[in-house]
């Protein structure tokens, strides 16, 4: 049984510095439910000079990792640095050394994590990351612990805040992705470089995160196919609407036999689904379990305050347990036998926007394409015409078929002269 736990800190941006606050105010309290205080041994920088908002003591500082991967007094480390390397490098190495570990590292859990927890049980350690998804809303717990008696069928959500604004603005305000785009930076819901949030690369890392617990595999970011949100045009949005849907970038898993689907794409949803509902940078995460029926998460994905609520937990989860004395704690085996199901081989529904020559038939030979590949016809709208240019836009709903088929229609009907252009292809999931 330990006086004190002491605590490394890698990191001191945007979540280290929420950590690091919220650790300092409210030291008694953890200390309380902890049963020992925790200590804040070092902190972890890029720049030991740099002007910091956080109220984090300098003399802590130091550019050496080693200052903290090879102190003995120090038990937990939070790494909160972000990115592959070094972060992964440091990890790894903490664990080796014996050493608890909290990340929020959503690219290092997702690309290493089955190797990371492993070695994590070899050195009879924890490697905690319930930050890594989904900021403040718990999933990791809930998923590896809560729902654990569940068969889980399927996981549907909104899981980067970035692109759920821009489209959120999309739809309310009719504008288009680029100006979208802009307002998100301005206000700082949009990173300087928003290609991994904008290309559903850090959807990705999310969605295989929670896939793996849920399907009990493993599950690589690779696994997982992915479609970002920049060919998403204002006018898309205004059909969705007539349509009664709402377009959301979606992150989807699902269970079928002993084969699963994990992508993430722009998805028309119903109108009427909760998920519709979630808007601007909130998450929303819904996972139908065969007994707990469908559960729905919702809450703030990222920010100092939501990202250092799942990350302290995380930590006063470990220390608890080092302060009495007990094991570490059991985990969700992932060598569950399952393959990664194509994207090829599944079967949705899709809408389609395309631009046609203005003249009788055309409906009749794209129908036709459509027909070959075994694809049917819900609905059309065709409304927009173009008199000077002698076009018009045709807007399909398709009943369920395969993707591949559908891809194989498309390429056949980019060749039809009436056909001017395929505008876009989006899924629907209802
Ligand atoms: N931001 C969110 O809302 C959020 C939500 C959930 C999860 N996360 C995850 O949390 C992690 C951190 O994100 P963040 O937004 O806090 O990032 P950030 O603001 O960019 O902070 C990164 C911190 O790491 C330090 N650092 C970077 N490279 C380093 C290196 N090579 N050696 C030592 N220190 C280094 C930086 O030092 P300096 O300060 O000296 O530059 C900085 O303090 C990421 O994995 C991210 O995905 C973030």
């Amino acid at each position: 049984v330990k006086d004190k736990i002491e605590v490394g800190l890698m990191g001191l941006g945007v979540v280290g510095g929420g950590v690091e606050n919220a650790l300092r105010e409210k030291a008694a309290d953890i200390a309380k439910q902890v049963g020992a205080p925790l200590v804040m041994k070092r902190i972890l920088v890029r720049d030991p000079f740099k002007k910091r908002a956080c109220q984090a003591q300098p003399y802590l500082f130091t550019t050496n990792p080693q200052h903290i991967l090879n102190d003995p007094e120090i038990d937990i480390i939070v790494e909160v640095i972000g990115g592959e390397s070094p972060a992964y490098d440091y990890i790894k190495e903490a664990i080796s050394r014996g050493k608890y570990v909290v990340t929020a590292n959503k690219e290092v859990i997702a690309k290493h994590g089955f190797e990371l927890l492993n070695l994590a049980a070899e050195h009879n350690v924890a490697l905690l990351y319930e930050a890594s998804a989904g900021g403040g809303i718990p999933l990791i717990g809930p998923l590896g612990h809560d729902l654990l008696a569940n068969k889980i069928s399927a996981i549907h959500a909104i899981i980067n805040g970035t692109t759920n604004y821009i489209l959120t603005k999309m739809a309310l305000e009719d504008i288009d992705f680029d100006t979208a785009l802009k307002e998100a930076r301005e206000l700082g819901y949009a990173e300087a470089d928003p290609a991994s949030d904008v290309d559903g690369i850090d959807a990705t890392y999310k969605l295989a995160i929670l896939a793996a617990l849920a399907f009990q595999t493993q599950v690589l970011p690779g696994d997982v196919y992915h479609e970002g949100i920049s060919h998403l045009a204002a006018r898309d949005f205004r059909y969705a609407k007539e349509l009664g849907y709402t377009i959301k970038l979606l992150a989807i898993a699902k269970r079928e036999d002993d084969t699963f689907q994990v992508r993430v794409h722009p998805t028309f949803i119903p109108d009427d689904l909760l998920l519709a509902r979630v808007d601007g940078v909130f998450n929303a995460v819904q996972i139908d379990g065969d007994l707990s029926g469908r559960i729905l998460f919702y809450g703030q994905g990222a920010g100092a305050l939501p990202t250092s609520s799942a990350i302290l937990a995380d930590v006063i989860h470990l220390a608890r347990n080092i302060s009495q004395g007990s094991s570490p704690l059991p985990r969700v085996r992932m060598d569950q036998t399952m393959t990664v199901k194509p994207i090829s081989e599944i079967r949705t529904r899709y809408y389609l926007r395309m631009t046609v020559a203005d003249r009788p038939g055309v409906l009749a030979q794209i129908a036709r394409v459509l027909g070959d590949f075994l694809i049917s016809i819900s609905s059309v709208i065709q409304k927009e015409v173009d008199e000077s240019a002698q076009s018009a836009e045709i807007v399909i709903m398709t009943h369920p078929s395969q993707e591949r088929a559908m891809q194989q229609a498309v390429s056949q009907m980019e060749k039809l002269d009436v056909v001017k252009e395929i505008s876009n292809l989006i899924r629907v999931e209802d």
